[in-house]
């Protein structure tokens, strides 16, 4: 047997193991013969030496100006490009999608890297008129601080650089938790930030688990923020320790995203994003298309093309080029049987696969219910798999109505030709993205991303609007008037 790869810790601008030396295995999901290698098993002893590297790193870095921290940020979304195949490779065989997603989620990362590292040049504050003469009033950015980031394994490589990239250009260092599924990528991120020139300890690396290593990360107190992409009920663990501990604290939590599909719109498009919306990434994605609110005129023609299209989906290893739906990270199972019990219609999928290309791994037929009523727990749950239900609607407004009985609010879209209709389902929908006559999958990086309801805590990642995360306002005053003057007082009336 080949000696595995052994990954370690990134902190201080090294690769360190572990403090107890243990490890643990990463392995593919597709097949569970394919070690990725051995990961630094960590704990609280080796989060309290990432957090003094970031805190010795502190100053210099948010000393450094903003331009200079853009050139390292340039250079790096450089260097992500050249090494993008590679690092798609190594994402596919950690978390399963198929290539052609696991190159999209690396060229998120150069996105966002280019975005941010403009952004160098601008941080841009305020000056507005003091009420005083010989004064002069303005508003800058300021850093916060370490910010302490976990992410999630569903997106391995953008969704920390949505994090990473904006922290580092406000001023900020960074002590970041993988997810243990995924922490390769954020290896990977972190070896080509420090070959683009950034200086030690501004970005540090501990892979473990949550107990072990994000609950150290959440009590730590010269950590000023925590932002975190996952499930809600983590989510809110981390919002409780974040409120003990007076953090700022960016949470990206579930989704439950609808579609909604008129009948006078294009039935071909709205197959087509909702086979992409809801089985692209097996369904793990926050953004997935897990419900398709139908009128129900066309809810018949619509699952009847829908199950043509899906049993001719190719399932497998995503590094198969052909492949076009990769495995499962966690069992869906229970939902096929809530579904049931419910009295929803299962018209396809419903089953793990078997037999051969299926032996090693954990892959789930894409699964579609219909009949399904706004109210059953497969209408409402995030299931983050291969699982669709179709809900038949009477009109716009049944429609909006049932797409928003939901806890959730991430993405949503509307397929119609009717202008009206589309305006109307843009205004009413409630949600933080919205698309007209695409899928619900799909946000560019220079927009805001997140959502409402239990999706998030009212912060948008990506866009310009990221920056309010990573940055604390600061009011700066300027008196040359030579005498103190008093604002709200020194006035004749
Ligand atoms: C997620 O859904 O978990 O909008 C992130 C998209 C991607 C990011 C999705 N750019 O589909």
């Amino acid at each position: 047997m080949p000696s595995p790869n052994v990954y370690r810790n990134f902190i201080r601008g090294a690769w360190v193991d572990a403090a107890s030396g243990e490890r643990f295995e990463n392995r593919n999901p597709a097949d569970a013969s394919d070690l990725i290698g051995e990961f630094a098993k960590s704990g609280p002893e080796d989060v309290e030496r990432a957090v003094s590297a970031a805190w010795d790193a502190l100053d210099d870095w948010r000393r450094t100006p903003a331009p200079r921290r853009g050139e390292i940020l340039f250079r790096a979304s450089q260097r992500l490009l050249e090494r993008k195949e590679d690092f798609a490779r190594d994402m596919t065989r950690e978390m399963g999608k198929v290539l052609k997603e696991t190159r999209g989620d690396v060229q998120e990362a150069i996105d966002t890297g280019f975005y941010a590292a403009g952004e160098g040049r601008r941080l841009r504050g305020e000056t507005v008129p003091a009420e005083l003469p010989n004064k002069f009033a303005m508003s800058v950015r300021a850093p916060i601080g370490i910010c302490g980031l976990i992410t999630p394994w569903n997106f391995p490589m953008a969704i920390p650089s949505w994090k990473i990239f904006p922290a580092l250009i406000c001023g900020n260092t960074v002590v970041i938790k993988p997810a243990t599924d995924t922490p390769l990528s954020v290896l990977n991120f972190a070896r080509t930030l420090a070959d683009a020139g950034l200086p030690p300890g501004v970005v540090n690396v501990v892979t473990g688990t949550g107990s072990s290593v994000g609950e150290p990360l959440l009590r730590d107190p010269r950590i000023r923020l925590i932002s975190f992409t996952g499930s809600t009920e983590v989510g809110r663990t981390i919002a409780v320790g974040c409120a003990e501990t007076y953090k700022k604290c960016s949470l990206e939590m579930g989704g439950k995203n609808a579609m909604i599909l008129l009948e006078d719109a294009g039935m071909d498009l709205a197959v087509e994003a909702a086979l992409w919306g809801a089985f692209g990434t097996t369904g793990q994605r926050c953004t997935a298309t897990s419900r398709a609110i139908v009128h129900k005129k066309v809810a018949g023609q619509f699952a009847e093309k829908m199950v043509e299209r899906v049993k001719g989906l190719r399932i497998g290893n995503g590094l198969d080029e052909t492949v076009e739906m990769g495995p499962c990270v966690r069992s869906v199972a229970s939902y096929v049987d809530i579904g049931k019990k419910e009295g929803a219609r299962l018209l396809v999928g419903g089953d793990s696969l078997k037999g051969s290309g299926y032996d090693n791994g954990y892959f789930f037929e894409p699964t579609i219910f219909t009949d399904v009523k706004a109210g059953m727990r497969i209408a409402r749950e995030e299931i983050f798999g291969p699982v669709l239900s179709i809900i038949p609607v009477d009109d716009l407004d049944e429609a909006i109505r049932v797409a928003n009985d939901v806890e959730f609010g991430l993405s949503g879209a509307i397929f119609t030709t009717d202008i009206n209709k589309a305006f109307r389902a843009m205004r009413d929908v409630e949600v933080g993205i919205f698309y007209v006559n695409s899928s619900t999958i799909g946000a560019e990086v220079q927009l805001p991303f997140g959502g409402v309801k239990k999706t998030g805590n009212g912060h948008r990642e990506a866009g310009s609007q990221v920056l309010d995360i990573f940055s604390e306002w600061k009011s700066v005053y300027v008196d040359f008037s030579g005498r103190l003057q008093k604002a709200q007082i020194d006035r004749a009336d």
